[in-house]
C-alpha cells in the first residue's frame, strides 16, 4: 500500500511516499526557516501561506523521484494536530481534496506519533516496547511506548520544551533562528563546566521535566557579565561561548538522567530519543554512553530528526493499512495529548 504523508504543523512542508512492502519510496521538505528568520520566530500566518505555495510542487516531486504517479497513492496521511491551526489546516485540506479525487482513505495523524516512530525508518529499528524521549521546539516528554499506538506519558515538561530553551537563549546570546542548532555550535568553542548553571528537577523523583528556570538563570549570568565596565569584546565572545556549552550540558544531564530513571522504572532496556533536539550532538553523546549500563539507543536519521513527511507517511500508513481513515468533514486538533490515541 503506498501511502502519502503531509507535513504542515509549523515550519516545514514535508511530503513524502511511504509503502508497506518497499518502504521509504521518496521525500521532500521545505524549510520556511528563512522566511521567519526575520522575525526571530515562527510567524503564523505566513507559515499557512507558504504551505500553500509548496504543498503541490512537493507532491509532484515525491511521485516523480518515485517513479509513480498520483493515481497509484493509495491512502494519504497528514498531521492533524498539534500545531499551528492555520497550518494544519492547508495540509488537511490538500490531504482530503487529494483523497477525495483518487477515491481513497484520508487519515489525521498525531504529529508526536510521527517522531516516537520515525526511528522504525531506519534499517535498524528498535523492537516494542520501549522509552521514547521525544525532545522538539513544542514537547519535552517521556513515553513508555508499548506498541504502535499505545502510549503512556511518563512524564513531561511543566514549562518550556527543551527545543523552546534551546531557542530563547540562543536568541539572548545574538544568535539567529532557530537558535538550537547556532547555540550548540556555539557551545564547541565553550568551557562547559566555566558557568555553573543548575540541573532543574534532578532532585525530584518524578519523571517531568522544567527548563524555564534555566533559561532564566542563563540570562542573569548573561546580563551580569555584559554589566560589568572592563568587558572586552575577546572575552565576551568566550562569555558566550561558556555559557553555551554550560546550557547544553545542563539540559542534557538533565535529558539522559531522567531517561535513565525512566528505563529503571519500567525495567526497559531500548532508548529512542526523537524531536528535532535529538540532532543535538552532545545529546548523542551521552545517550551513546548509556550503552555500557546494557541500554540500546536509537535516533532517526538526522534529517527526520526534526519535522518531515517521511514519519507522517510512515505512522499513517499503518493506521490506514489496519482500516483507520477520517471522515470527509476537515478538522485540525492544535492541541492534541498523544495518549489520547490509546483506545
Ligand atoms: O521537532 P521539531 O522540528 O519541531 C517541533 O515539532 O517542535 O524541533 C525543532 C526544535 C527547535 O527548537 C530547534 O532549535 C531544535 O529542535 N533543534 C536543536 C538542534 N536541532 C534542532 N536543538 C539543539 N541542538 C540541535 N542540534
Ligand atoms: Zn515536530
Amino acid at each position: 500500500m503506498i501511502t502519502l504523508g503531509i507535513e504542515s504543523s509549523c515550519d516545514e512542508t514535508g511530503l513524502a511516499l511511504y509503502c508497506t512492502e518497499r518502504g521509504l519510496l521518496s521525500h521532500a521538505l521545505f524549510s520556511q526557516v528563512d522566511l521567519h528568520a526575520l522575525y526571530g520566530g515562527v510567524v503564523p500566518e505566513l507559515a499557512s501561506r507558504d504551505h500553500v505555495r509548496r504543498l503541490v510542487p512537493l507532491t509532484r516531486q515525491v511521485c516523480q523521484e518515485a517513479g509513480i504517479q498520483l493515481a497509484d497513492i493509495e491512502g494519504v496521511a497528514y498531521t492533524a494536530g498539534p500545531g499551528l491551526a492555520g497550518a494544519l489546516l492547508t495540509g488537511a485540506m490538500m490531504a482530503r481534496g487529494l483523497a477525495w479525487a483518487l477515491q481513497c482513505p484520508a487519515l489525521g495523524v498525531h504529529h508526536l506519533e510521527g517522531h516516537v516512530l520515525a526511528p522504525m525508518l531506519e534499517p535498524e529499528a528498535p523492537e516494542f516496547p520501549f522509552i521514547c524521549l521525544l525532545v522538539s521546539g513544542g514537547h519535552t516528554q517521556l513515553i513508555h511506548v508499548q506498541a504502535p499506538g499505545d502510549y503512556r506519558l511518563l512524564g513531561e515538561s511543566i514549562d518550556d520544551a527543551a527545543g523552546e530553551a534551546f531557542d530563547k537563549t540562543a536568541k539572548m546570546l545574538g544568535l539567529s533562528y532557530p537558535g538550537g542548532p547556532a547555540l550548540s555550535r556555539l557551545a564547541e568553542s565553550g568551557d562547559r563546566a566555566a558557568v555553573a548553571l543548575p540541573r532543574p528537577m534532578m532532585d525530584r523523583p518524578d519523571l517531568d521535566f522544567s527548563f524555564s528556570g534555566l533559561k532564566t538563570a542563563a540570562i542573569t549570568r548573561y546580563k551580569a557579565f555584559t554589566g560589568k565596565d572592563e568587558v572586552d569584546a575577546e572575552q565576551l565572545t568566550q562569555f558566550k561561548a561558556d555559557l553555551a556549552a554550560g546550557f547544553e550540558q545542563a539540559v542534557v544531564d538533565v535529558l539522559i538522567g531522567k531517561s535513565q530513571r525512566a528505563l529503571r522504572q519500567t525495567g526497559l532496556s531500548r532508548l529512542v530519543i526523537s524531536g528535532g533536539v535529538s540532532a543535538n550532538r552532545q545529546l548523542r553523546k551521552a545517550a551513546d554512553a548509556l550503552v555500557a549500563d546494557g541500554v540500546q539507543v536509537y535516533y532517526p536519521r538526522l534529517e527526520f530528526c526534526t519535522d518531515n513527511g517521511a514519519m507522517i507517511a510512515l505512522a499513517g500508513a499503518s493506521r490506514l493499512q489496519r482500516g483507520e481513515s477520517s471522515d470527509l468533514a476537515v478538522s485540525v486538533k492544535p492541541r492534541w495529548p498523544l495518549e489520547s490515541l490509546m483506545v
